[in-house]
Order: C-alpha cells, then structure tokens, then sequence
C-alpha cells in the first residue's frame, strides 16, 4: 500500500497534541499563565516534523507506538522550547509564530524565558520516565543523546554561530556546520532515538545517519528559502528576516537556484541511503521529498 503522508502528519499531530494536553494541566495555583504560556506554543501548531521522524524510524523496527511517540513528545519540548528562545528579542525578534503571537508577545519576556525553559527540562522528564520505555540503557542513552543535540555541540552552539552570522561573514563550509548544529543535531536525533528504542547497535545505524545529515541539511535550506520566497500567511512567521538581519545562509552564499538544486541533491542522496530497507522506508522517503516541497 503507498504511504499517506497527510494522513501520517494528521496522526501525528493529533496525538502529540493530546500527549502535550495531558502532561500540561494548568494548575490552580500563582504558575498558572507559566503553563498557559507553555500550552500556547506548544499545542495546535507546527508541522510535528521531528515527532513524525522519530515514528518512521521507529517503526523500522517494530518498536511500540506509546514509546516512540513518548520520544517525539520530548524532541518537540526541546523544539518549542528552542523556538521560543529564538523569537525573543535578544535572539531573531519574531512577533508571530505558528500563525499566532510568540510567547514574549502573548505573555512577557519572563514567562517566555520560564516557558522555554520549562519545555527543555520536560523533555528530560519525559526521556526518563518508565513508560517512555522499559530498558533502563535505553532510557539513558535516549537522554545522553538528546542532551547533546541540544547543547553546545548541537542546537545551542548552532544558534550561536547563527547569531555571529550576523556579523561576520561565513563561508560555506562555516554555514554548513551552523546548520547541521542549529537544525540537524535535533533531526539527527529523531531518526537516531528510534533506531535506540529498537535496540540497534551503532555499526546497524549508518544509513539512517546519513538520511538524517542529508534530510536535516535539506530542512534548513528549505527554511533558509521560505525566508526568502515564502509567504507569511503561510508559513505561520515573518519572512525576509534573514536578509534583512544580513544573515549568512545557504540562500546569500549560493543564491536562490543554486541553494534549491542543492536542497533537491540531497534530498535524492537522503533517499539513496534507505535503499536496504526497501518499502517499509517508504514514509522516510516521502518526509524526504516534503521537506524541500513545503510551503511552511
Ligand atoms: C523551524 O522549525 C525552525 C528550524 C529549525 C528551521 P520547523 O519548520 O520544524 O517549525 P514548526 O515546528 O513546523 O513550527
Ligand atoms: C532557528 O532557526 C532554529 C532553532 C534552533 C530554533 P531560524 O531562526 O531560521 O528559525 P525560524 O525561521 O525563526 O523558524
Ligand atoms: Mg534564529
Ligand atoms: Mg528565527
Ligand atoms: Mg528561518
């Protein structure tokens, strides 16, 4: 049977929605516009790329559906909460996110600073609890994984090159390891985590690193070009910030075209990568081709 990938994106959605619906009650108690602030970026939005990664790749190896999506709940705390950082002002100044103010808007810098926060020590929280999974190695490997993604060899030192992007000039070797930092560590790890979760060794995990390095490159790329081509009403956030901040991209260093030819190279090298594991890769190879034909 051909892979649905609006159907599977709808899925995902859905569930992490009602997971996020029950891990955030909002308590009767002076926290509570911290956990409205949480609920407001966190629920009803987004495309749940991650969440849908770490389910695809899961399911390579029949792993149960309640842990994978444990492990997709917590890589999108980490997301949110990075996005939330990443509106603030002392960071890219965003007003609007996921077609809705961003939580510095909607609320104060404070709670923004408080939200996020939360969200990143939720996601560990998660990571850690029992139910994400029964093996104890497995838990710990999940959270030693994710806490580099996150850090400074990961997303964290990513944004900060990406802030000095701004001011000094990169070439594209320097652009390329920002964005496998800033958006390709949190990428890398969702196709990793479920590769953990169904106890493969690291030798049995090369070709879904290599889609993952290849993907999560095309990802940004694409972000890069809806900063440039995109339409706000669409994309859920401003567009033209990246030129307008004087940002080195993939789009300023190769231009328009050449940064698409190259999101496209990769794509189809992503999808060579997944040749052993014939049709069951088959979602992997449409999240592959969706990611540099979206329009969001
Ligand atoms: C946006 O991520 C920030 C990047 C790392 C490029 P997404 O494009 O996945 O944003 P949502 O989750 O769909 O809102
Ligand atoms: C942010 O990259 C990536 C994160 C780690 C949050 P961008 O600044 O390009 O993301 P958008 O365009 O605001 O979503
Ligand atoms: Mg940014
Ligand atoms: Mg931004
Ligand atoms: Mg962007």
């Amino acid at each position: 049977m051909p892979v649905d990938l609006n159907a599977a994106m709808a899925s995902i959605a859905e569930d992490i929605d009602r997971a996020f619906d029950r891990v955030l009650a909002i308590p009767d108690d002076p926290r509570r516009s911290l956990y409205e602030a949480m609920r407001h970026a966190a629920i009803g939005g987004g495309k749940r790329m991650r969440p849908l990664l770490v389910r695809a790749s899961a399911d390579l190896f029949k792993v149960d559906a309640t842990c994978s999506l444990r492990v997709g709940l917590a890589i999108e705390c980490m997301h949110v909460y990075s996005l939330i950082h990443d509106d603030m002002p002392c960071m890219d100044d965003d007003d609007m996110r996921r077609g809705r103010p961003t939580v510095h808007r909607a609320y104060d810098e404070a709670t923004a600073v408080l939200a996020g926060d939360s969200l990143h020590a939720l996601a560990f929280e998660v990571l850690a609890d029992p139910e994400t999974h029964p093996d104890p190695f497995v838990r710990s490997e999940l959270v030693s994984e994710l806490a580099k993604a996150g850090g400074p060899a990961g997303m964290a030192g990513g944004q900060m090159m990406d802030l000095v992007a701004e001011t000094e000039t990169f070439d594209l070797p320097t652009v390329t390891k920002l964005q496998q930092l800033k958006t390709g560590a949190l990428i890398a790890f969702s196709l990793e985590a479920g590769a953990i979760l169904g106890h493969v060794p690291p030798e049995g995990r090369k070709a879904l690193r290599n889609y993952a390095r290849d993907i999560g490159l095309a990802f940004q790329i694409a972000d890069d070009l809806l900063d440039v081509e995109g339409e706000a009403e669409v994309t859920g956030k401003a567009v033209g910030k990246d030129a307008g901040a004087g940002k080195a991209t993939f789009v300023s260093l190769l231009g328009v075209e050449r940064a698409k030819a190259q999101a496209k190279m990769l794509v189809d090298q992503a999808i060579g990568h997944l040749a052993s594991f014939g049709p069951d890769a088959d979602l992997l190879r449409e999240i592959a081709r969706y990611i540099v034909e979206r329009d969001r």
